[in-house]
């Protein structure tokens, strides 16, 4: 049985939703509290996504699962699926030497989508820029070659029939590196060439056959040049998987926008890309999904416009195509965000002290613009078969 939130849990925003579901039932006034039920039911993300054949997830931390009880029961009531926001990564579970990883907080997010029967999705078995450091020092091929097998055997066995899709590699394009196949150049590329991705896609396969394996890129959905060049170079690589027999089913859309100040968005070209895509026999999943605000107006209400509209183009265009199978936003409210955290690529560009708003949810929980954005994309999508 799934948990049902009171009413005074929900927002204002939220109660608008839930209250014109419930106009839309025609409760009498004994039917008010099952109605309820069904209504607050109908405007979850997870619920409306799944009633168009999409599943919506999020990121979560094992931290957060065993530390911050309200997110978690908000990702329950909010999500389908589940990743981890880093407890995956080999360089994260590593100890620091080879066949030493500790699994325990990766095992804790795993339990949470069994014990929710939440779907869980792998993040991710090969990331340039999150490897253990021992495995750039390793000089003979063949241990480095071993290396990549006994992670990927390790880590996909070991969830083996539980994980809906891996990201295999994670971020392998990057044309401004000057290959012509436009493969990135980093250490797997450098100590294997480029049949490493042949490598770990097989040995994907064979520890979870069922798994549905997917190639995993960032800045691939505005209209400028760059995005234009990381387009071509993704689908010549998926192009030349398809024609070499590795395994590979999906392509996952990182999807990290700019709400005010980025390149220009163009929703025919987009659609043009994914139906190229879709047209490879793959589907599409949408696998970290947020918009930072850093460049807009410091006033709330205009922000969170501003980010509300841009999730709404993004997801309006995307949606449109049918082999999108998947909604995944990186983070559900703003208390646990990368972006709030200004870790990794983040940079700081504004001069007030406004705390950034990218998330469906607040830092108290409670849903903003981004959410009606969100659920009015899902609610208008058109039906899919479910992948
Ligand atoms: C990010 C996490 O959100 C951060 O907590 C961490 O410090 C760095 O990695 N693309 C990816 C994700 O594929 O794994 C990244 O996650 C965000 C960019």
């Amino acid at each position: 049985m799934r948990q049902m939130l009171p009413w005074s849990t929900f927002s204002p925003t939220r109660r608008h939703i839930l209250a014109a579901g419930l106009v839309g039932l025609g409760t009498g006034a004994t039917a008010l509290g099952s109605s309820l039920c069904r209504a607050a039911e109908a405007a979850t993300l997870r619920k409306l996504a799944a009633e168009k054949g999409l599943l919506y997830g999020t990121t979560i931390a094992a931290t957060q699962i065993t530390g911050d009880r309200p997110f978690a029961d908000l990702v329950r009531h909010e999500a389908g699926l589940v990743v981890a926001e880093n407890e995956m990564k080999w360089q994260v579970m590593n100890r620091g030497a080879p066949d030493d990883d500790d699994y325990a907080p990766a095992d804790t997010i795993a339990d949470f989508a069994s014990a929710n029967q939440l779907v869980l999705r792998g993040h991710n078995l090969l990331w340039y820029h999150r490897t253990p450091s021992w495995f750039f020092n390793l000089t003979d091929r063949q241990q480095q070659e071993q290396a990549v097998i006994d992670h990927i055997r390790g880590l996909a066995g070991r969830y083996r029939g539980r994980i809906h899709s891996w990201d295999v590699v994670n971020e392998p394009i990057e044309p401004k590196d000057g290959r012509p196949d436009g493969l990135r150049t980093e250490v797997f590329l450098e100590t294997l060439g480029p049949e490493y991705l042949d490598l770990a896609y097989h040995t994907a396969r064979g520890a979870d056959p069922n798994a549905q394996l997917v190639v995993n890129e960032y800045d691939v959905e505005l209209d400028s040049p760059e995005h234009e060049a990381r387009r071509g170079a993704l689908l010549h690589l998926l192009e030349e998987m398809r024609r070499s027999g590795t395994p590979v089913d999906a392509v996952g859309i990182q999807a990290h926008l700019t709400a005010a100040g980025g390149p220009a968005f163009s929703a025919p070209l987009l659609r043009r890309f994914l139906a190229d895509i879709a047209s490879l026999g793959l589907s599409i999943q949408i696998t970290e999904l947020d918009v930072t605000d850093e460049k807009a107006p410091a006033d709330v209400a205009v922000r969170d416009r501003l980010v509300a509209d841009t999730y709404r183009r993004f997801l309006d265009a995307v949606l449109d195509e049918p082999a999108v199978k998947m909604v995944v936003t990186w983070g559900l409210s703003d208390r646990h965000s990368w972006i709030v955290r200004r870790e990794t690529y983040q940079t700081k560009w504004r001069t007030d002290d406004a705390t950034s708003r990218p998330l469906p949810f607040d830092a108290d929980l409670e849903a903003k613009p981004a959410f009606d954005a969100i659920a009015g994309a899902f609610a208008h999508a058109p039906q899919r078969i479910p992948g």
